[in-house]
């Protein structure tokens, strides 16, 4: 891990800030506190589009993570490009979050897709590893949409121990 009072930065990136990614984030959060290692993360998450900002998360997401143990009480905000100075790690959930970001600036070497990190994934190609998104979906996809953060999230941490 970094030196003691360097944080590690890790920013989970969908579209509207509303569904994907602010699950992924408190999903993250709770592995991170699991393993006793809160102190040493900065992680937040965002949109890359602005429409939400400001708003809570979807109430589905929000749902999703209660009946889980795990409140929600993310505000949306959109992406900024001080986002990729400030953060070690620019987790995306699709292809064009990833596309979306490189463009802005983004270096291309410390954006990854989330489900890259899921163990399950391995060998899969890159549309394999979308999360697609479940805004106009029921509560089925943001089950599926948790579920595959629980699995990623795990692998994430994983990487990032081995890489500080
Ligand atoms: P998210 O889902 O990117 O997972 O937060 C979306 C939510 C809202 C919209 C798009 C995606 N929208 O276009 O409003």
């Amino acid at each position: 891990m970094t030196p003691e009072g360097t944080r590690v930065g890790v920013l989970f990136v969908c579209l509207g800030n509303i569904c994907r990614s602010p699950l992924a984030k408190v999903v993250f959060e709770h592995h991170v506190r699991r393993a006793g290692l809160a102190e040493r993360f900065r992680i937040d998450s965002c949109g890359t589009g602005g429409w939400h900002a400001g708003e809570g998360a979807d109430p589905r997401s929000v749902k999703v993570a209660a009946e889980r143990g795990l409140r929600l009480d993310h505000v949306a905000r959109m992406l900024h490009h001080t986002d990729f100075v400030s953060f070690h790690y620019l987790i995306a959930m699709d292809r064009s979050n990833r596309t979306n970001m490189v463009t802005m600036g983004a270096p291309a070497e410390r954006v990854h897709l989330i489900r890259a990190f899921d163990p399950r994934m391995v060998g899969k190609g890159e549309r394999e590893l979308e999360v697609p998104d479940p805004y106009y979906e029921g509560d089925d996809g943001f089950v599926k949409v948790y579920e595959m953060r629980d699995a990623a999230c795990g692998g994430l941490l994983e990487a990032i121990r081995q890489e500080f």
